[in-house]
């Protein structure tokens, strides 16, 4: 086959997946088209872009870690904090954090883009739903999430992804020499206290809807396997007054359980 050929046919190939379908037909009506040229070769060698939206998409997912940079650095200047339920002028927001005033201009341009803050026609800046949810008082903050799903240790471990996909092995101990839990709790001290803020935040979320929905009729002991600080535990002994319940977790976790499930606490009789 002649490299003229090739090039006609690759591209419907390469679009099969996406409608609308290309059939043999059309292939073949393909290769009868004059090709496209260009200066240099004379003849384009490269398929012509993709549509328009796979191409986007892709282009967003690979540019993902920028976003997830620009909401960290939200999360850590307080950015969703300094703005209230008034509307704010980047300067006003660079005073109040004590920032520079043209770089906090492109971070917020760079969230608003992602749909955290919005500009209004005057230039200030007003909170969306989403970048509500960063500041620390929010009832369902993620601001603590968001601070622990992209601590500095992350950015190691997922350019390992395809090596733990090749070799089906943990990659964590190859890049820090130890598990993870260990590192977490004897090397990365600020990170361990991101952990214990976001699992504290969003256990506290999730036990509230798994007591509400978790069926336990007939059951009388439960138990948290990795519970943390027995957030869940707290909610379903409260539910259930006939229930009893173990905490699992690391001796450091429970030492700081919950107060209720401990000495005197109202529910220490019931749990372990
Ligand atoms: C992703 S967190 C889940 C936290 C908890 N379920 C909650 O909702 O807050 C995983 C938990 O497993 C605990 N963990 C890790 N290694 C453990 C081990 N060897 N034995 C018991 N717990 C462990 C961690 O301390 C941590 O609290």
């Amino acid at each position: 086959m002649s490299s003229s050929e090739t090039t006609a046919r690759s591209p419907s190939r390469s679009a099969a997946a996406d409608p609308p379908l290309h059939s043999e037909r059309d292939d073949a009506a393909d290769a009868r088209k004059p090709l496209p040229h260009t200066q240099e070769t004379g003849v384009m060698t490269t398929a012509p872009p993709s549509p328009p939206q796979a191409a986007m998409r892709l282009r967003e997912i690979v540019f993902g870690a920028a976003g997830a940079a620009a909401v960290r650095a939200a999360a850590r200047l307080g950015l969703a904090d300094a703005l209230g339920d008034e509307p704010l002028t980047v300067e006003e927001l660079a005073a109040s954090l004590g920032t520079p005033v043209q770089p906090l201009r492109r971070l917020l341009r760079a969230l608003s883009c992602h749909g955290l803050f919005a500009a209004r026609e005057d230039g200030r800046y007003v909170h969306t739903d989403m970048s509500r949810l960063l500041r620390d008082d929010a009832p369902d903050s993620l601001r603590s999430i968001s601070l622990w799903c992209t601590e500095p240790w992350t950015w190691h471990a997922w350019p390992q992804l395809d090596v733990a996909v090749r070799s089906g092995q943990n990659v964590f101990t190859d890049l820090y020499g130890k598990e993870f839990f260990d590192y977490l709790h004897t090397d990365a001290a600020e990170s361990a206290q991101v952990f214990n803020q976001a699992m504290t935040r969003s256990s506290m979320q999730s036990a509230r809807d798994l007591a509400e929905l978790l069926d336990l009729t007939g059951v009388s002991t439960v138990a948290d396997i990795g519970g943390g600080q027995g957030h869940v535990l707290v909610r379903l002994l409260e539910k259930h007054p006939m229930l009893h319940g173990t905490l699992l977790d690391l001796p450091s976790v429970v030492a700081n359980a919950d107060a209720r499930l401990r000495g005197d606490g109202p529910l220490a009789d019931r749990s372990s």
